[in-house]
């Protein structure tokens, strides 16, 4: 047989990779100085989105500048805009420029962070912001962890490493039947938790609801209550998951009543800082995590509040042999013998990703093109933003808070007086549509002790005082409207 003759259709050089990163990158300038005036979220609905996007696949190829075109429409009128100064819902950040940035060379480079033979460099740059990330939080030399998509991954590699140190015999091996592991979180705890215990084959009823106190934190005396119930009925606790930063309002349970828990029963103490974590990097809000540094392991998500692009979160472990125990695959094709290649260690072990993207590099890369003591500004700003729209809550008298203010949430509803509670549910809810609608301001909303609640979330470091005011006048404005319309 002749040797096969060289097809060259995909190997683009220089000289086309920059022409279609130029059309992107006039996309993403136009972007950035555009965004402002656009509205926050598209007006159309799922059907007319799937119109606009049923973009050609054609057999033969589209010029760059006909590629830019198509895509406009994405960017420009079916996009939500997470980076827009006022969007406010979720827990969604706005997404770092030189973030972006390292996304395109992260995947120019194109390495495969599951192996340390497929990406030596990038694997070593992602341990070493690990190691610094726990530092951050007070973990001990040794500590470190890995990158993840988001901390619905890290919440359950964490709970994957806390169930396999604590289950008897090889659970990894023989499964959990009959083994009757239980673990704790607040009512308050992420949904990912219950999924996580799903997921392990534990069950979502395995994770205990603890009831929360005024300010949404855990109540330790009913963990310890739940505890003892469950000894008693030869139940086997293996785990307490403390959230920092709930995603409702923000609320840190007590950490260090936790982990004294934790302590005297010999549990697994898995932190949830997917939101909060940031406050370690903020000097006059670290005291707020204090007892962070007891924790086994710790969900922290810089697409969060480092304002990284999606997506780019992390797990961090005191202990990362725990990860490896629960992770390491013995696999035939990957097997090498460390000592004569010189390897490093496969992160793909640590966690339940094989082939995995250079995800850290976005990290580091906004880290040091802003610099921590930008960060610690700006996230102590989230704070005083979120501080200003309670302020403004509670001067008027239409509106009333629900929730104290910890971190960067604030929650609030439209709630004049004479109308019932049930009413003023049916109200807010409507009422987030419509300011939604309104375009200015984008928020979301929480449920608290069964109250529907208007719910601003600070994680953009867009927004600024003017985002707050457009909301409180949006929000007073169209609830009168729709209280008027209702009576
Ligand atoms: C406290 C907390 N944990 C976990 C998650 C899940 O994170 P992700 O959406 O990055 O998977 C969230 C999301 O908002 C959260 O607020």
């Amino acid at each position: 047989m002749r040797p096969p003759g060289p097809v060259r259709d995909l190997d683009w050089g220089p000289a086309e990779a920059r022409e279609l990163t130029g059309e992107m990158l006039d996309l993403w300038a136009e972007l950035m100085q555009r965004m402002p005036e656009l509205p926050v979220a598209p007006a159309a609905g799922a059907a007319e989105m799937a119109a606009e996007m049923d973009l050609p696949i054609p057999a033969q190829p589209l010029p760059p500048a006909e590629i830019g075109r198509l895509l406009r429409p994405l960017v420009f009128d079916q996009s939500t805009l997470c980076g827009h100064p006022g969007f406010l819902a979720y827990i969604s950040g706005s997404g770092t420029i030189p973030g972006a940035a390292a996304d395109l060379l992260a995947a120019g480079l194109n390495p495969n962070v599951g192996g340390w033979s497929l990406s030596g460099g990038a694997t070593e740059l992602e341990l070493h912001l690990m190691r610094w990330i726990a530092a951050r939080f007070g973990l001990p030399e040794g500590a470190s962890g890995l990158m993840t998509s988001g901390g619905a991954t890290s919440n359950f590699t964490a709970l994957k490493a806390a169930r396999d140190a604590h289950a008897p015999g090889n659970v990894r091996a023989d499964g959990v039947d009959g083994m009757l592991l239980v673990l704790y979180a607040s009512e308050e705890a992420h949904a990912t938790i219950a999924e996580a215990a799903d997921m392990l084959g534990l069950g979502e009823r395995a994770v205990r609801s603890i009831p929360t106190d005024d300010g949404f934190r855990m109540r330790v005396d009913e963990l310890e209550r739940a505890l003892a119930d469950d000894l008693a009925a030869g139940m086997r606790p293996f785990c307490v998951v403390a959230t920092a930063g709930t995603t409702a309002t923000g609320a840190i349970d007590p950490l260090p009543a936790v982990a004294d828990t934790c302590a005297r029963h010999n549990l697994w103490l898995h932190i949830d800082a997917a939101y909060g974590g940031a406050a370690a990097f903020a000097p006059d809000l670290r005291h707020l995590l204090d007892g962070i540094e007891r924790a086994d392991t710790i969900s922290f998500d810089p697409h969060k509040w480092l304002y990284t692009p999606q997506s780019s979160a992390c797990l961090l472990a005191r202990d990362p042999g725990r990860l490896r125990a629960a992770f390491s695959i013995d696999a035939a094709y990957v097997r090498e013998d460390a000592e004569l290649s010189g390897r490093g260690i496969n992160i793909g072990e640590l966690g339940p990703q094989w082939s995995r993207a250079f995800i850290a590099l976005k990290v580091w890369m906004s880290l040091a093109a802003h610099g921590t003591d930008a960060y610690a500004r700006r996230i102590a700003h989230d704070v005083e933003l979120a501080r200003y729209l309670d302020e403004r809550v509670r001067e008027h008298a239409d509106l009333e808070p629900t929730c104290p203010v910890t971190l960067s949430i604030a929650c609030f509803r439209y709630a004049p007086a004479g109308i019932d509670d049930a009413t003023l549910d049916a109200l807010n809810e409507r009422l987030m549509i419509e300011i939604r609608r309104d375009g200015r301001t984008c928020p979301s909303n929480a449920v608290l002790r069964g109250r529907y609640s208007l719910r601003a979330c600070f994680v953009n470091h867009r927004t600024e005082a003017d985002v707050v005011d457009a909301l409180v006048e949006a929000t007073v404005t169209l609830g009168s409207a729709l209280a008027a319309a209702h009576s």
